[in-house]
Parts: structure tokens; sequence; C-alpha cells
């Protein structure tokens, strides 16, 4: 939402049928202060009126200059680059600089920046020796989850949150370590030793290299598959007040530390609804034998037997653009891995739902989700790795909106209230009355 057609006047006028009473709201950035509805009331003793926006689907939340998407034009910027920019022409720990500060790093900023991270990027043992114990059936996201809340336990300065050096040293910690924890998960899970980090390669060289090396190997990280990772990881670096965002506010909004509220973050990430759509998308596509399949799954969709994994936004009412990058990555991946026939299927059922009344009035276009999974099995990875892949990238993301909003000094804890439909008040009744 950015709109700036009003002036300080502009207001908006309202009658209360039931007291005949009128009042007027100020207009500003076409929004109204949720809490003028207050002085609306029937009685004076009244609480006054509230908004009903259950998934906050038309509620502003906080202001915020990291990232602008428009869902009718499908137009996705990070601090004013448009993402086609920022995914072909940066590196990831550029983005990040600019996620978190507002411009493009400076030759010298960036190095500065990257020496950072690579001192920060160790294998904490502790950490290490957490991942040892789980149960190698956990999904990886639940193992980054606890991970990220644990890491907390790594270092004594994490609760200092409204102390901008002391996030700016959290900060640099949490994208150094996530892909980190990543790599332990993955390790741990098809029982490939402990993590050896290589901060001589970079960003993500090393989080492919921590992934797949191998004792003995000294396998290079092919350079198609370092560049599609890095342009992944940016394509997935922020995206405004989605689900996982709004979580990491919410919860850093009590002041705890980022640790904590991260791990917050990536768990509402994890669901099949957010960023584990990607994992889904997967499982889709291996239910449809061949593109002749197409015509009839798309009808399970229509039917609401089941979703259309990797469709549909809630912002996007256009292709998202981030799902056309995507698209284009994948083919230069799968000319080094060799071609993967569901890239075939895929293409086919995204034609299809694109052409069909059902998704096209529902506006209804492939998102982020929709081709970044065949990239990740591309590379060998298994679909439960995808979502941990996302949450590696939108780490830089829920930090940047972390630090934005305890840089604000009106920021105040999150509480919303209800529509209470409960019981009236009642008395107790003793267990041996009870019917
Ligand atoms: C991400 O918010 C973000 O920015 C998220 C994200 C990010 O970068 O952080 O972009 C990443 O999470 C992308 C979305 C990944 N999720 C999926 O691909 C899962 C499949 N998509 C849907 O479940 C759905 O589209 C949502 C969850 C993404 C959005 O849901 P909404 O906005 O709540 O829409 P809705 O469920 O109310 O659906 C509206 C209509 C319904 O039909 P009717 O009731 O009008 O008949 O569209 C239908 C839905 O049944 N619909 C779908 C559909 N998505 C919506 N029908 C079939 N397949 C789908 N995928």
């Amino acid at each position: 939402m950015s709109s700036d057609n009003n002036n300080n006047s502009d207001t908006l006028s309202a009658i209360d049928s039931r007291t005949g009473k009128e009042y007027s709201l100020p207009i500003a950035h076409d929004t109204i202060p949720a809490t003028k509805l207050r002085e609306i009331k029937v009685n004076d003793d009244d609480f006054g009126m509230l908004s009903y926006d259950p998934a906050l689907k038309n509620t502003v939340t906080c202001k915020s200059s990291i990232c602008f998407i428009d869902g009718e034009k499908g137009i996705l910027e990070y601090r004013g680059y448009p993402i086609e920019d920022t995914a072909s022409k940066g590196t990831y720990l550029e983005i990040c600089w600019l996620l978190l500060y507002g411009e493009l790093p400076l030759a010298a900023e960036l190095d500065m920046f990257q020496a950072e991270i690579s001192a920060a990027t160790y294998a904490p043992e502790d950490i290490q020796k957490l991942h040892d114990v789980f149960n190698k059936n956990l999904h990886p996201m639940a193992m980054l989850e606890s991970a990220l809340a644990a890491l907390g336990g790594e270092f004594d300065d994490i609760d200092d949150v409204l102390n901008a050096e002391s996030r700016h040293q959290q900060i640099i910690r949490l994208i150094a370590l996530t892909p980190v924890l990543a790599a332990m998960g993955y390790r741990h899970r098809n029982d490939l030793g402990p993590v050896e980090v290589n901060t001589e390669l970079s960003y993500s060289s090393n989080f492919l290299h921590m992934m797949l090396s191998r004792k003995g190997r000294e396998d290079e990280i092919h350079p198609a598959l370092e560049k599609a990772m890095d342009a992944l990881l940016i394509l997935h670096a922020d995206h405004e007040q989605n689900c996982s965002a709004n979580a990491m506010r919410a919860v850093a909004s009590s002041q705890v530390n980022p640790y904590s509220s991260a791990a917050a973050a990536a768990s509402a990430l994890h669901g099949p609804l957010h960023g584990g759509a990607n994992q889904a998308v997967l499982e889709m596509l291996n239910q449809i034998e061949s593109v002749d399949d197409v015509p009839a799954f798309l009808e399970s969709c229509k039917n609401g037997e089941r979703r259309l994994m990797g469709f549909g936004h809630r912002v996007y009412k256009n292709y998202d653009p981030r799902a056309k990058v995507i698209g284009e990555l994948a083919a230069n991946v799968f000319d080094v891995v060799g071609h993967n026939p569901k890239l075939d299927i895929a293409r086919a059922l995204e034609k299809a739902a694109i052409e069909d009344e059902y998704f096209s009035s529902r506006k209804l276009f492939p998102n982020v989700d929709f081709y970044s999974g065949l990239i990740y099995s591309a590379m060998g990875f298994d679909s439960r790795m995808f979502t941990v892949f996302f949450a590696v990238g939108r780490m830089v993301g829920w930090l940047a909106h972390w630090d934005e909003m305890m840089a604000d000094s009106s920021t105040k804890i999150v509480r919303p209230r209800q529509i209470y439909t409960g019981y009236g008040r009642r008395d107790w009744v003793d267990s041996a009355d009870r019917k």
C-alpha cells in the first residue's frame, strides 16, 4: 500500500444509524486510524467501535520503507530496485545490505560486511550437538526453528534489542549462521557428518559446500548452481508484510531476542500455505505422471479436492514477478544438470491453469513457490529442504523488519482485540453436580 493521493485535510464522514451521530475520521495514505473508531459509541460508557479483520486482509499494521509490492501490476521492489534487477545484477550479500540499510553498498561497505559475515560464520559446537540428537525424521524446518532459538544461547548480548549496535551484531550472526544451521540439518538427516565451513568461498557457494561436501572429495560447486542459489536467496529475501514477517514483528514486539523471534517467523513460514508450498508443489508434480494427466489434475483442483500449490497469492492478482525470474533460472540449471520432465509437466500445468476460467476469474497465477522446488530438486536436494532454503533467503527480510520496528520509538507490543462469542458470567458447578 503506498498512496500519496491524500492531503492532510482529507476526512471520511460516517453516520452511525443507531444514534444518528456523524463522525469525521482523518484519512492518511488511504487509511483511517483504527483507534479513532473508538469514538463511535451508543452509550458514553461503551468501549467504542473496533474494526473486524480476522486475517488482516484489509489492515495496515505498520509503516515500512523496505519493500514495495503492487499486486495488481505484479511489481516487487526492494528499497525501490525492481526484483528483476536485484536478482540478475546483485549478489545476496549486496541485497542484504540494501534491505538492511536502504542503499546499495559501496565496495568498501560490502567488503566490510562480507568480512563481518565470514568472521561470524563458525559452526557452534553446542548447535552441532543439538542436531546430533534430533530424530532424523524431524522436518528440517522444525530443526531450524529449534536451532534458531537455541542459537541465542551461544551469545550473552542478545537481549539489548533497543540498542542499534547490538541489533547489528545479532543481524550479522543470524545472516552468517542460518545457512550453517540449515546445512547441519541436511547433513544430520543424510548421515554426512559435521558441517565444514569454508569462508574462502562466496556466501552461496559456501552454503552449497557446507551441505554437499564429502570427506576426501573436493567437489567444485558448479558456477551455474552457485548463481542459481544466490539468485533464489535474493528472490526470497523479503516480501513486505507476509505471514512470517508479520509473525516476526508480532513476536519481537514483546522485546524478546531476535533468535526466538526468528524461530517464530520460521515456524510461520513452515506452513504449506506459505513457504511450505514449494515442497507441496513438488509433491503435487510427483502425483502427475505425464503432461496428459494435467487436465484431470486441474479438474480436481477446480472441484475443491485439492489446491493447485504454487498458485494464487493474497496480494498478487497478476503474475508474481519472482515466478517469472525463477522459471528462467530453472532453464539455466537444467542446461547444467540435465532436463527434468517435471519441468514440462509444470509448464503444461501453468499454461492450462492460466487459460482456465476458474483460475483466471479468481486471478490465480504462479507464485514464487511454483518453480523454485524444481531447481532445488535439480541440485539434488529432497523436497523437505526447500522451505529451509526459503528461510535462509528470508532471514534478512525478517531482520530488516525487526530492525526497522525496534528503531521506531512508537513501537508497542502487539495485542489485538476480539468479538467475544462465549458464555455470559455463570456460577461454578462442583464435580458431583455436573451433568
Ligand atoms: C507465499 O504473503 C506473501 O507475500 C507470501 C509469499 C512471500 O514471499 O512471503 O509470497 C510466499 O507464501 C506464496 C503463496 C504460497 N502458497 C501456495 O502456493 C498455496 C496455494 N495457494 C493458496 O492456498 C492461496 O492462494 C493463498 C494461501 C496463497 C492465498 O489465499 P487467500 O488470499 O486467502 O485466498 P483464498 O484462500 O480466500 O482463495 C480465494 C479463492 C477461493 O475460491 P472461492 O472461495 O472464491 O470459490 O481462490 C481459490 C479459493 O478456493 N484459490 C485456489 C487457490 N488459491 C486460491 N483454488 C485452487 N488452487 C489455489 N492455489
